[in-house]
């Protein structure tokens, strides 16, 4: 009877799967802002990402009392675990959970379970090899690594339903798991199988109704590609000379995330349906392009990601994660969030990537998290495996399990943060200045990046490190933000606009906002399309320019002379600006077109636009930038920050919680605008804060 239900409801997934599809968007928007600490009991989360299925049982009371020492109150655990949980098909084996939670529970520690479809079992490979995903060469990939099934086949969506189901049914109800994590880092690979294709067909017809609206879209009267059936519609191959329909491609890139949305929803929806009042959470990306993560956390009550700092760069190069954080929390309406993974150890897989990183370090990048907003770390991983791909990707203790030094900067942080949770609750990011990032933008300028040398990510980079830099915080808006608190906004190569956007960011100027602009702004409708009006097209008005002209920059041997009196390289683009009302900020300044300009500034309606045509390599080139904008919508700006420093803000009832992040190996000294108060040692520090190599110092405002 059972089995029959379980059939039952897994049928009903697949046609909620694709019916999915075509639903999304119209989910309810957010209500209440959750409130992590809240539901961690009233505590900060501090947690380990812990994998007691690969240690014998006997270890895991000296785990768990290690842990509640270094003040650890939270696991997230089972994400890897199908093949223990469901051993054979349909027969499950939650016992050990159950016993590995009676000893974590009993020492204070609440979990957050993993869905663990990240890694199906080998029996499933071998009964149902149509569950692997399929390359665009059209080879499956083989069993033997995780994450790369096909979630437009059947069997992987009857297979999906049975485990959740079976998860859900026996942990509904256990007071010692407070949430789910869905699956795990949810992305690639795209599956080019025969399903996928079926699928996409089906999305397309949902989107266009009509092979006439969707020929007229994708303009498949270039090379003559019109469709007839919908049937006939391919997966495309890009590569940078062989580039598919670029509208086609796009659609499959939003095709792509909807799928993966729509895969976390089926399990979602088993969690609600059976009952399940646990949080709901997906431990995300931050700057993965792959995902539009504002779109995906419609259906999760929280968002947590998977934060991991070293890499082989300078440490002090700090603003690569905190933008990360930025974006993670802007993707829910910057709600505060989790880190589900943060950086507990020397990363690697064949080989260490990097030196080691000295203990306090560690403890520094965890608050940057706190500083950006996140309410709980939990930190991957427990204790590093003896076995499998991550040998040499560190957990917190190594397989020795002796107290190095990583965990007493663990234990110390924990007790740090108990201490100041009090503080911290209620608290978060508000920030005077938005990025605006575009899913549609960023796709599409992946599929053709117009110059080869083209980095979006690099580009929001120039704009955001500058604002940090300058002490300024940092919000990531998507489309769909509300854009009316921010004093400035920066779109970078807002290269795929629709008239909504386009009309609220001239709302936003028209009433007082400062926007930049910058080359490749207003290139295309949102099908992907060229416009047919002078670029940058819809934002031409707004930005008082007109580009007849531009130059793509092969070598970088472009510069620009200004703002101020100061000239700077230049490279990627130059768009050749011709002002309509704007007045010149910057020209060119080698070639045929040397005294052009480069940069226009604007004003229209109660507010600002800037046009920048090119791109620096040179950090003062945006620092002027910002200067300019911040002193025309009156942002404050500390000039002083040293290299390598970060100063970030939470607030609380209009006061500020200052964190003084020193990524560097020396003791830096930091000007701040008012004598504050540590929050651990109570004691009032001088307006020139002294911060030691490697530490962090908490402020309030008394
Ligand atoms: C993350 C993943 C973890 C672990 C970690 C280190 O991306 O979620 O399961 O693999 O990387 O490789």
């Amino acid at each position: 009877m059972k089995q029959l239900w379980i059939r039952v409801v897994c049928g009903l997934m697949c046609v909620y799967f694709l019916a999915g599809l075509a639903l999304r968007g119209q989910q309810a928007p957010a209500g209440k802002p959750f409130d992590l600490i809240e539901w961690n009991g009233g505590k900060f989360i501090y947690g380990a990402d812990y994998y007691p299925e690969a240690w014998d049982e006997s270890q895991w009371e000296k785990d768990a009392t290690l842990m509640q020492a270094a003040g650890i109150n939270f696991v997230r655990m089972g994400e890897f675990a199908w093949a223990k949980m469901e051993p054979q098909e349909g027969h499950f084996d939650f016992a050990w959970l159950d016993r590995a939670l009676k000893v974590l529970n009993a020492h204070g520690i609440r979990a957050v379970l993993g869905t663990p479809t990240a890694s199906p079992p080998a029996w499933l490979y071998a009964k149902y090899p149509d569950i692997a995903a399929m390359d665009e060469k059209g080879v499956r990939y083989r069993y033997g690594s995780r994450r790369n099934y096909c979630v437009h086949n059947s069997d992987f969506l009857a297979a999906t339903t049975r485990i959740v189901t079976a998860m859900a049914e026996h942990f509904k109800d256990h007071p010692g798991v407070i949430g789910w994590q869905i699956d795990n880092e949810v992305g690639g690979p795209k599956c080019f199988d025969p399903a996928s294709r079926a699928a996409f067909q089906a999305w397309c017809q949902r989107k266009y109704h009509t092979l006439d609206a969707l020929n007229a879209a994708w303009g498949t009267i270039f090379w003559g590609h019109t469709y007839h059936d919908w049937q006939e519609i391919p997966l495309p191959w890009n590569t940078l000379y062989d580039t598919h329909n670029p509208s086609l491609a796009l659609d499959f890139d939003r095709f792509q995330s909807d799928s993966m949305h729509t895969y976390v929803d089926v399990q979602v929806a088993i969690l609600r349906k059976i009952g399940s009042h646990q949080a709901i959470t997906h431990n995300e990306m931050g700057m993965y392009s792959e995902i539009d993560y504002y779109d995906l956390n419609r259906s999760l009550d929280f968002v947590a990601w998977d934060n991991y700092p070293m890499g082989k760069e300078d440490y002090s190069h700090y603003a690569r994660q905190a933008l990360a954080h930025d974006l993670m929390r802007g993707s829910k309406d910057n709600q505060n969030f989790m880190i589900m993974e943060q950086e507990g150890g020397l990363p690697g897989w064949a080989a260490f990537q990097g030196r080691q990183a000295p203990a306090a370090l560690y403890r520094v990048w965890a608050y940057q998290s706190v500083a950006h907003g996140a309410d709980g770390v939990c930190y991957f991983r427990w204790r590093t495996s003896r076995y499998g791909t991550e040998q040499y990707w560190e957990g917190i203790l190594d397989q020795d399990s002796y107290r190095n030094s990583r965990y007493f900067m663990v234990a110390r942080t924990g007790k740090e943060l108990g201490q100041l949770t009090p503080l911290l609750h209620g608290s978060k990011v508000v920030s005077p200045v938005a990025m605006l990032v575009s899913p549609d933008s960023r796709w599409a300028q992946q599929i053709q990046p117009g110059v080869e040398d083209f980095q979006y990510e690099r580009l929001m980079h120039d704009y955001y490190d500058a604002f940090r830099r300058l002490g300024v915080s940092v919000d990531v808006a998507f489309p769909p933000s509300d854009l009316s608190a921010y004093r400035i906004i920066v779109a970078p190569a807002l290269c795929v606009t629709d008239q909504n956007l386009v009309n609220k960011l001239t709302a936003y100027v028209k009433n007082g906002g400062t926007l930049i602009l910058t080359f490749r702004s207003g290139v295309k409708d949102e099908d992907n399309v060229v416009t047919e009006s002078t670029l940058p097209g819809p934002f031409a008005e707004i930005a008082g320019v007109a580009i007849h002209e531009f130059d793509p920059q092969i070598n970088e041997e472009q510069e620009v002379l200004g703002p101020g009196e100061s000239s700077f390289p230049a490279r990627t683009w130059s768009d050749i600006l011709d002002p309509t009302t704007a007045k010149v900020v910057a020209t060119y300044g080698k070639g045929y077109y040397a005294g052009k300009p480069a940069v226009t500034e604007n004003s229209t309606g109660k507010g600002w636009v800037y046009y920048v045509g090119t791109e620096s390599k040179s950090p003062f080139f945006y620092d002027r930038m910002i200067a300019l904008a911040a002193k025309k919508s009156l942002v404050a700006l500390n000039q002083k920050i040293p290299t390598g420093v970060e100063v970030a803000v939470r607030q609380k009832a209009g006061k500020k919680i200052v964190f003084v992040l020193n990524y560097t190996g020396t003791e830096q000294t930091v000007p701040l605008d008012i004598a504050y108060q540590n929050a651990l040692t109570g004691k009032t520090e001088p307006m020139d804060a002294q911060i030691p190599a490697y530490e962090v110092k908490i402020l309030t405002e008394r």
